[in-house]
C-alpha cells in the first residue's frame, strides 16, 4: 500500500492497479482515467478538523496525506497552492450578492492553478524513477510542467499545435523544454497522438493535464477545495464556479469536496457550476442534452479568446458530468464578450488581473445571476484560475494602448477628455 492509496481503478473498464505497479494508462488501451482511491477508514483515525487546523497553510503539501507521492522526499515543489480566498467586497456590492469569494489562483508560481497538478505529477514521475516527461499542450499546464521539471532536473518534451503563439512557446523554451510543433493531420489531435507515440516508443512519463494520460495531476486540484473549506472556517459554500476545458479541474475540485465529505469533515457539498465559452461548449452541450458521459460529442471548430478552455473533447467529461449530477450542479456557456466584461470587473473592482480562461467562471456567475439561478444571499466561490499577463495580445485588444502627449497640462486635459472621458478641474 502506498501511504493511503489503496488502488487505482479505470473509469471505463474498472480494471484495478496498485500504486506499486506504477500505472500511467489503463493497459486495456481504452483511454479510461485511473481514478485513485484512498483508505478512508485509516485516514478517519486521525484526519479530523483539529489535525488539519493544527498545520499552517504554507503550500498545497499541507495535504500530503491525501496526495501522491508516497515519500515526502520525492515532492517537487515551488510552494504552489495556499492561495488567498478574497472576500470580494466591492464586486459583491456591484452584483448585489451577500457573500462572494474569489479563490485567487493567479498567485501560483507560474501564475495558474495548473501548478498544483504538475507539482504532484512531477513528484510521482520522480518517485517512479522517470527523468523524461512528455506533454501535449502549449498552455498553462505545459508551462507549469516545464517549471517543475526544471526544478527537478528533468527533461520535458512538449508537442504543440502548428498555430501555437510564440508568447506561449517562449515560456516553455525558456524553462528548457524541447518544444516541437506538429502539423494537424487527420481526426486525432496530432499533439496527443505524438505524446502517446512518444510514451509508447521511448517510455517517457506522460504529463498532460487531463486524466486518461495522467491520473496523478487531478489530485493537485483537490487541494483547492480543501483550502476553500478551511478558509471559510469549515463552512460549505452554496456554489463553486469552475471554468471548464477538459473538465479535469472540475473533476479534481469535486473529488476534493467528496474527500472531505467522506472523511466527515463537512456535512454537505457545494453545488458545482461549470462554465465554458460559446466558442467551444462541448461539455455544456453534453450536460444540457444528457449525452452519454463516455461518448461526449466533440466541438467541431473551437474558437474563443479563452484558449485554456479550447479542448474540443472534454477528456474528463465523464467524471465532470457525474460531479454536476451528484452536487445538483449546473453548466452554462458564456460569450467571449461577457468573459471580457468579467475580466474588467475583476481588475477594476478587486485588483485581480485574470486571463480570459481564468475569468470565464465569473462570467458564468454574471449569467447565472441574470437567469435567476443564484439566490442573492447564497455564499458563492469563484475560481479565478490564471493570470492576465499570460496573454498580452488579449489585453491590448480589450483596452488598447495609452495616448501620447508632450509634457504639457493643456494636452493632458484634452487627452483625458478625449481618451478617458474625464474632465479635469483646476483646484
Ligand atoms: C486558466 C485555466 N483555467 C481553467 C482551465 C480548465 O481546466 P480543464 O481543462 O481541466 O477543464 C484551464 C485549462 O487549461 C486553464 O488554463
Ligand atoms: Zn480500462
Amino acid at each position: 500500500m502506498s501511504k493511503y492509496i489503496t488502488y487505482l481503478k479505470c473509469s471505463r473498464c474498472s480494471r484495478t492497479y496498485t500504486y506499486d505497479e506504477k500505472p500511467l494508462l489503463c493497459l486495456n488501451g481504452d483511454l479510461g482515467r485511473l481514478d485513485i482511491y484512498y483508505d478512508l477508514e485509516a485516514l478517519k483515525e486521525f484526519y479530523n478538523r483539529e489535525y488539519v487546523s493544527s498545520k499552517p497553510l504554507l503550500s498545497q503539501w499541507k495535504y500530503f496525506d491525501l496526495l501522491p507521492p508516497r515519500h515526502e522526499f520525492n515532492i517537487v515543489t515551488l510552494n504552489e497552492g495556499a492561495t488567498p480566498l478574497v472576500k470580494a467586497v466591492r464586486l459583491s456590492e456591484k452584483l448585489g450578492l451577500k457573500n462572494l469569494w474569489l479563490k485567487d489562483e493567479t498567485r501560483n508560481p507560474t501564475a495558474s492553478y495548473k501548478d498544483r497538478g504538475m507539482s504532484v505529477s512531477v513528484s510521482v514521475a520522480k518517485e517512479f524513477g522517470f527523468n523524461k516527461l512528455v506533454t501535449a499542450s502549449s498552455g498553462n499546464a505545459a508551462a507549469a510542467l516545464a517549471a517543475y521539471a526544471a526544478r527537478a532536473g528533468m527533461e520535458v518534451y512538449a508537442f504543440v499545435i502548428e498555430q501555437a503563439g510564440y508568447g506561449k512557446i517562449a515560456q516553455l523554451l525558456f524553462y528548457g523544454a524541447k518544444v516541437v510543433k506538429v502539423r494537424g493531420l487527420g481526426k486525432e489531435d496530432p499533439t496527443v497522438k505524438m505524446m502517446r507515440l512518444t510514451y509508447e516508443r521511448f517510455g517517457f512519463f506522460p504529463s498532460p493535464s487531463f486524466g486518461p494520460f495522467n491520473p496523478y495531476q487531478i489530485e493537485g486540484s483537490k487541494t483547492i477545495s480543501y483550502e476553500v473549506i478551511e478558509q471559510l472556517g469549515w463552512n460549505v459554500p452554496e456554489w463553486v464556479f469552475v471554468p471548464v476545458g477538459a473538465a479535469s479541474l472540475l473533476t479534481g475540485v469535486w473529488k476534493g469536496f467528496e474527500d472531505y465529505y467522506s472523511l466527515g469533515l463537512i456535512n454537505e457539498k457545494p453545488r458545482l457550476f461549470a462554465v465554458q465559452s460559446t466558442g467551444n461548449p462541448p461539455f455544456v452541450r453534453a450536460f444540457k442534452e444528457g449525452q452519454d458521459p463516455f461518448n461526449i460529442r466533440p466541438w467541431d471548430k473551437p474558437h474563443t479568446i479563452a484558449w485554456g478552455l479550447e479542448d474540443p473533447y472534454p477528456w474528463d467529461g465523464d467524471a465532470g458530468l457525474q460531479a454536476l449530477k451528484s452536487t445538483r450542479g449546473h453548466a452554462d456557456e458564456v460569450p467571449d464578450s461577457l468573459i471580457i466584461e468579467a475580466m474588467k470587473l475583476l481588475a477594476r473592482y478587486e485588483g485581480i488581473f485574470a486571463e480570459p480562461s481564468g475569468a470565464a467562471s465569473l462570467a458564468g456567475l454574471l449569467k447565472a445571476i441574470d437567469d435567476g439561478i443564484i439566490d442573492k444571499s447564497d455564499e458563492v466561490v469563484v475560481l479565478v484560475t490564471g493570470h492576465g499577463l499570460k496573454d498580452p495580445d488579449v489585453v491590448k485588444e480589450v483596452v488598447g494602448d495609452a495616448p501620447l502627449i508632450n509634457p504639457d497640462l493643456r494636452e493632458l486635459t484634452d487627452v483625458m477628455l478625449k481618451h478617458y472621458g474625464v474632465k479635469l478641474n483646476s483646484s
